[in-house]
């Protein structure tokens, strides 16, 4: 495996600036506006369309940008921020929600709207349980606060100006963590070990001020369009040809599942209301984890050597889920397929940098970044550069396995042209 990734690596342009890692990362910052609403796993900083801007030398008039994974919007708000459109795509009606809010252009008597937003006043509601067909939702919620959810909920239904119900039911989402019993962890979510039981009408105003203030600060007026679309069908969504550069992260092939992370939200910004909505929603993200379509039988072979040969070793482990091998590969195809697609659909010299993560199974490295690189190329694109900007931490049951090769895991940008 060693002489395949040091082969790969000599063939790719591969270096290192690990000051990129503090903009890979998004970190939640209390004065970071639009990002500190409500944090988005693997998200990254606005700040690095900033940077992708000036190491691309790239001239912002006439630009269209593209983010075709744009989770919580934000490379979207990054490129409003210099002035140019956007276009976002994601499958998750969460992250468009969220994406829409921090981009749109409001009226002043919309945030006025906003701003004379009359907590209710409470009042009993009995079974408020039942009403949602979430199994957990006991043990998530207090029943005070689920009834104050419910009840600024009403009123936020009852609003007719589209803008001005989104922006209140954003920020009802943004609170729903801080006020319940659970907090997202690892690949899921968990119960709290201390509870803190946050007010759900005390939270709503505080949270509200903020996401006012950050809506009324912005000063470009530069376009953004939403798509809540599933990559997969890309080739559908029209794009007038005009995309000159493109800056995003897809899911790393790492077992997380954004569906599962997010379903409390999911649930009470009512985009789900049952199980097989969630799943369907699963079904059709890309590969990245076990609740995705891994069952998928395809024939299709990617030209990529060390994707050849990193399938070669994972087949021959014993996995604690025997699906994994088969999410890998379905993860290049759905890459592939997708990056093919991408050629045909931006300009001829489009500038484009992927952020992505590397993983392991097994101790058998799956280096996303080099593999990516390779199918990139296969393609007819250029890999000018893979850069290297944050080197993951591990365990050291992990670091057992993979022993050396733990270098490989690790957070690059691939820059393509
Ligand atoms: C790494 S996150 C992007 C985070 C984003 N860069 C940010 O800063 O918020 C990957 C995103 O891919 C989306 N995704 C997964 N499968 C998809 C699919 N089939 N089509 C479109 N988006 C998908 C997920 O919902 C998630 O928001």
């Amino acid at each position: 495996m060693k002489i395949f990734l040091e082969n790969s690596e000599n063939n790719l342009n591969v270096n290192f600036n690990l000051k990129l890692g503090e903009l890979v990362h998004n970190f939640k910052k209390n004065d970071d506006k639009f990002q500190r609403w409500i944090y988005y796993q693997e998200s990254f900083s606005t700040k690095l369309l900033d940077w992708f801007l000036k190491y691309e030398n790239i001239n912002k008039k006439n630009s269209l940008f593209l983010d075709p994974f744009c989770g919580s919007g934000s490379s979207l708000v990054g490129a409003q921020k210099n002035g140019i459109d956007a276009i976002g795509i994601d499958l998750n009606p969460l992250s468009c929600l969220i994406s829409e809010v921090k981009t749109n252009t409001y009226k002043l008597s919309e945030i006025e709207a906003c701003k004379n937003f009359k907590i209710p006043k409470f009042k009993k509601i009995d079974n408020v349980y039942s009403y949602y067909n979430l199994s957990i939702v006991k043990k998530i919620f207090s029943k005070k606060n689920l009834i104050k959810i419910n009840l600024i909920k009403i009123i936020i239904k009852k609003i007719k100006n589209e803008n001005v119900k989104k922006i209140l039911l954003l920020n009802l989402i943004c609170i729903l963590e801080k006020c319940s019993n659970y907090k997202k962890g690892g690949n899921g979510i968990k119960r709290r070990k201390k509870i803190e039981n946050l007010d759900v009408f005390v939270e709503f105003k505080k949270s509200l001020k903020i996401v006012l203030a950050d809506i009324e600060s912005k000063k470009s007026k530069s376009k953004c369009t939403i798509y809540n679309e599933d990559i997969k069908r890309f080739e559908d969504i029209n794009l007038g040809n005009k995309v000159s550069f493109s800056l995003f992260s897809p899911p790393y092939v790492n077992c997380f599942d954004y569906f599962e992370v997010y379903k409390i939200e999911l649930w009470f910004g009512d985009f789900i209301n049952n199980y097989d909505q969630l799943k369907l929603l699963r079904k059709k993200a890309i590969t990245s984890n076990l609740n995705a379509d891994v069952k998928q039988k395809t024939d299709q072979i990617i030209s990529s050597k060390l994707l050849i040969k990193t399938m070669a070793y994972l087949n021959k482990q014993k996995h604690w889920n025997k699906n994994i091998p088969n999410m890998v590969n379905l993860y290049f195809i759905e890459m592939h397929n997708f990056l093919s697609s991408l050629k045909k659909k931006i300009k001829k010299d489009s500038k484009i940098g992927i952020v992505v993560g590397n993983s392991s199974y097994q101790g058998v490295p799956v280096a996303t970044d080099l593999i990516l690189g390779e199918i990139a190329q296969s393609l007819g694109f250029k890999v000018k550069e893979i850069i290297v900007t944050r080197n993951n931490e591990t365990s050291s049951q992990q670091y057992k396995k993979i022993g050396n090769l733990i270098k490989y895991i690790r957070e690059s940008i691939i820059i393509l042209e």
